[in-house]
C-alpha cells in the first residue's frame, strides 16, 4: 500500500485496497495511520480539524467482509468451549464424589471430557485464527551465543567473589553456614506436601477377609468345598463363606485356590507341617508380582502359573518362585476339614496379599 499525503498536509487513505490478498492485515495498517494521522505532532496539526471524510469513516471491525466475520466468530466459539471445558472441570473435580461403588470410573470420564473439550477448542481455535484471520508475517530470529564472551564471564566471576568479599561472608561463619543450612533444607517443606497426595493406606494392604475357621465356599455359587469334591491334579476356586462380595476390594484380594497334590509330593516349609489335609493345599490366588489371578495349574511341574507374565510358583514347596519376575512367594492359608467334611481355614493369612509393596517383608 503506497501512501502519499494529500494537498493539505493530511494522509490520504484509499478506500479500497485492491488486489490486497489479506484485506484484514491491510485495514490494521491503515487503522494504525490513521490513529498517527490524527495526532497533533506540531501546534498547527493541533489547531486544525480532521477532514470530515476521515472523521466519518466507519470503524475498521464494522467493515469486515462476511466471510471474515463468520471465521472469527467460529474461533471465539472455539475459545468459549475452551472456557466452558475449564469451568466444567474445575465444577467436576470440586462436586463429583469419587469415592463410590464404581471407584471413580464415571467421574474419571466426566474429568476427561471437560479437559479434552478444554484443550480441543483451544488448539482448534488458535489452528483457525492462524489458518484464516493472521496476517502472514515471516519472522526470522537469529540464534544468539550460548555461552558469553570471555571477558564477560570473567567479569561475572570478579564481580561474584567481589560482592562476597564485601559481605564478608567467608569471614562470618555463623551467618554463611546457617545462609547454606536455610538453602539446604528449602526443598523440604515441599517434600512434606507429598503427604497430600491420597489418603495412607494405613493396615489395608496387610489386611485380608479370611477368619479362623471360615469355610471355603465357591464364589459363584456359595457351595461349600467338601473333601472329596476334587480328584487329584485339579483344583478350585474358594472364598471365605459371607464374603464373597468381590466389589469390595478386600474380599476381591482374598481369593484362594485349593489344589488336591499327587500323594506324597508335598514338601512342607518348617513349621506348616499341619497346614495340608489329604494332599490339599491352599494357596492366595493373587499374583505377587502386579496382581493378576493364577489361572492354570501344571500338574507336572506343580507349579501354578500366572498368565500375566508368566511367574510359575511352586506349590510343593511353599509356593515359592520356580520363574518369572515375581518377587514373593505365593501366601499360604493354613486349613483342615470339619467333623462335615468341609474344608475351613485354620488361621488368616499373616503376610500381605497380592503385588509387593515398598514396606512389605513377607
Ligand atoms: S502379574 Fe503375575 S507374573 Fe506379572
Amino acid at each position: 500500500v503506497r501512501w502519499r499525503r494529500s494537498p493539505r498536509g493530511l494522509p490520504h487513505v484509499p478506500r479500497q485496497l485492491p488486489l490486497d490478498p489479506y484485506p484484514l492485515a491491510s485495514r490494521r495498517v491503515e487503522k494504525s495511520y490513521r490513529v498517527l494521522a490524527r495526532r497533533p505532532t506540531d501546534p498547527e496539526a493541533h489547531t486544525e480539524p480532521a477532514p470530515a471524510a476521515l472523521q466519518d469513516e466507519p470503524p475498521a471491525a464494522q467493515r469486515l467482509p462476511r466471510a471474515e466475520t463468520r471465521m472469527s466468530a467460529l474461533v471465539s466459539t472455539c475459545f468459549f468451549l475452551s472456557i466452558a471445558g475449564s469451568i466444567a472441570f474445575c465444577c467436576c473435580y470440586v462436586f463429583l464424589n469419587i469415592h463410590t461403588a464404581d471407584h471413580g470410573f464415571h467421574q474419571n470420564i466426566a474429568l476427561g471430557l471437560a479437559l479434552a473439550t478444554t484443550m480441543f477448542g483451544l488448539g482448534a481455535g488458535q489452528i483457525l485464527l492462524a489458518k484464516h484471520l493472521e496476517p502472514p508475517v515471516k519472522a526470522v530470529q537469529h540464534r544468539s551465543e550460548h555461552h558469553s564472551a570471555p571477558d564477560d564471564e570473567h567479569a561475572a566471576e570478579e564481580q561474584l567473589i567481589g560482592g562476597m568479599t564485601e559481605l564478608g561472608i567467608a569471614q562470618r561463619r555463623v551467618l554463611r553456614r546457617t545462609l547454606l543450612t536455610a538453602l539446604g533444607i528449602l526443598p523440604l517443606p515441599f517434600i512434606f506436601t507429598l503427604r497430600d497426595t491420597g489418603p495412607r493406606p494405613e493396615n489395608r494392604l496387610r489386611a485380608n477377609a479370611w477368619r479362623p475357621h471360615d469355610r471355603m465356599v465357591d464364589p459363584d455359587t456359595g457351595a461349600p468345598l467338601k473333601l472329596g469334591d476334587l480328584a487329584v491334579g485339579s483344583f478350585a476356586t474358594v472364598m471365605p463363606e459371607g464374603r464373597t462380595d468381590t466389589s469390595k476390594p478386600i474380599n476381591a484380594e482374598s481369593v484362594v485356590v485349593v489344589l488336591h497334590l499327587p500323594p506324597g509330593s508335598n514338601h512342607p516349609l518348617a513349621g506348616r507341617q499341619d497346614w495340608v489335609v489329604n494332599d490339599h493345599i491352599a494357596y492366595s490366588k493373587i499374583c505377587t508380582h502386579a496382581g493378576c489371578p493364577l489361572g492354570l495349574y501344571e500338574v507336572e511341574e506343580h507349579a501354578l502359573v500366572c498368565p500375566c507374565h508368566q511367574s510359575e510358583f511352586d506349590v510343593t514347596h511353599g509356593g515359592r518362585v520356580m520363574y518369572g519376575p515375581a518377587g514373593h512367594s505365593l501366601p499360604q492359608l493354613p486349613i483342615y476339614v470339619d467333623a462335615q467334611g468341609y474344608f475351613r481355614a485354620r488361621d488368616t493369612f499373616h503376610v500381605a496379599l497380592g503385588p509387593a509393596f515398598w514396606s512389605r517383608t513377607g
